[in-house]
């Protein structure tokens, strides 16, 4: 007699928190046991492998629209290809706001275009201009669609929030029982520093570091959480570069508040010196904040390992090297300050992590689920459907081979993007099979999903991101529109 669809048999199942031989059986798209002698109407056999939860990203630029028409080059059709391959199953990216404009009608027109995915998605919602229409009106429609997450930028022209405006971010959030995340870079200090640098004649990618230096960052972070404080907002910080940015997060929960921190691949293995490769070649590497050097890549592990920094997601950005939108959108000689920011990760962020982390010693696999697929998932309001191997969950799962090594290749990624910033390094480690809601989705390389079997998932209220209570003088001042 067979109990289940599927069964995923023999392999080693890694959750956040046990590692143990196991079976896991799948019925209609979901865990329906994990235990062993598992019999099913079809058999993955995962002798040798880890089976882990498919991969939750929860920052990367899919498909993002821009002002004037148009979306980034990475698709969701592509994204998902690559986010398969490297063994993602769900993603969370974002809707804009264009200044002067509302944000019901870019998520709808953003909805449209996502239906193409073959991964499970949803969004932040990013606020560029926090008018009373969008603060007081908008925001409540789209928090209640089940886009439960805020997105702001303290920096670039023309994203950035002032502190007002932030402040009236913070407030909608807490009203509407919705999650702030933040890039945290200071404006006005970057603006100043850059003039400086090109009135110096340093154009380079190499002085895009120069530029936005991790006080910029550390100031910015220290603000957004004294901000959040005030407000009694939970928020989290978006992709930490370094220690020093870390201890504010430290400083914070130290206090008793909900802030958790963030970071990504690319500030583990890169360093602003590779900005400083020959040509143009270093715009490639050029993503804010800037990657820093190999003392602060090193301190992240202790971060990682000690939960300040709870998620590791990729800030996959959708710029091609080549391409007339992409790195060289402004000429091959155009100064650092116009060369389009961030750096493609969706296929890689799962690879480079095991490799770096679990293969080398520095985190085990536990933490690896906990970093790249369970915090997230508790994060973001997706828990338990996602994020885990237990009864009831989404049948996401990654096969892993831990001792498989790779060469990584842009071919590999299978992104829409023309290059990868980790091309030619070696990992250990690598997803063999990808399966979403009980299907195999990828298996050696070859993505089988579907376009549009990917589904949205509308995050209701959860206790995770509840405010603490705590308001200066218990006046909570959120409650007044203002
Ligand atoms: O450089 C980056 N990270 N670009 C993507 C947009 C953002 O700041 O997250
Ligand atoms: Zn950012
Ligand atoms: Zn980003």
């Amino acid at each position: 007699m067979t109990d289940y669809d599927l069964v995923v048999a023999g392999g080693t199942v890694v959750t956040a928190s046990d590692m143990y031989r196991a079976d896991v059986g799948i019925v209609d798209g979901r865990i329906a046991a994990v235990g062993t002698g598992l019999r099913g109407q079809r058999t993955v056999d995962a002798q040798g492998l880890l089976v882990m939860p498919g991969g939750v990203d929860s920052h990367c630029h899919i498909e993002q629209l821009q002002a004037g028409g148009g979306a980034d080059e990475e698709t969701f059709i592509t994204g998902s290809t690559s986010a398969l391959a490297g063994g993602t199953t769900t993603v969370i990216t974002f809707s804009t706001q264009f200044k002067g404009h509302g944000i019901l009608k870019p998520l709808a027109e953003y909805r449209r275009r996502a239906a193409k995915a073959m991964v499970d998605y949803t969004f932040h919602q990013i606020i560029t201009d926090a008018t009373d229409e969008v603060i007081f009106n908008e925001v409540p429609q789209v928090v209640a669609s089940g886009v439960r997450s805020l997105k702001v930028f303290l920096t670039y022209d023309p994203l950035h929030l002032d502190d007002r405006q932030f402040i009236r971010v913070l407030a909608a959030a807490r009203r509407t029982g919705a999650l702030v995340t933040v890039h945290c870079e200071n404006y006005e200090a970057i603006r100043w520093r850059t003039a400086a640098l090109l009135a110096d004649g340093r154009t380079e990618p190499k002085y895009h570091a120069w530029s936005r230096p991790a006080v910029v960052e550390r100031e910015a972070t220290h603000r957004a959480i004294a901000l959040a404080e005030m407000v009694d907002q939970p928020i989290q910080i978006f992709h930490v570069s370094c220690p020093e940015v870390a201890d504010e997060i430290v400083r914070a929960r130290a206090r008793g508040l909900k802030v958790w921190g963030e970071t990504c691949p690319q500030y583990f293995v890169l360093s602003a010196d590779h900005m400083d490769r020959p040509g143009f070649e270093g715009a490639k590497f050029m993503c804010s904040p800037a990657p820093r050097d190999a003392a602060a890549s090193e301190g992240l592990w202790k971060l990682v390992r000690d939960g300040v920094l709870d998620v590791v997601s990729s800030d996959h950005s959708g710029w091609s090297y080549d391409s007339p939108v992409g790195k060289r959108a402004n000429g091959t000689g155009a100064p650092f300050r116009d060369i389009p920011n961030g750096v493609p990760g969706l296929g890689s962020r799962l690879p480079i992590l095991f490799s770096e982390g679990v293969s080398k010693g520095r985190i085990d696999a536990c933490t690896f689920v906990r970093l790249t697929a369970f915090n997230p998932s508790r994060l973001f309001g997706l828990y338990p459907r996602k994020g885990t191997i237990a009864p009831g969950a989404d049948a996401d799962l990654v096969l892993w081979d831990a001792a498989k090594r790779v060469t990584m290749t842009n071919d590999l990624m299978q992104h829409i993007i023309d290059y990868t910033p980790y091309e030619g390094m070696e990992v250990t480690g690598w997803p063999v099979t990808t399966i979403r809601r009980g299907e195999v989705a990828m298996k050696d390389g070859i993505v089988q999903a579907q376009p549009g079997s990917g589904q949205f998932l509308a995050r209701g209220p959860y206790d995770m991101i509840r405010p603490t209570g705590n308001v200066p003088f218990g006046f909570d001042a959120s409650t007044f529109l203002v």
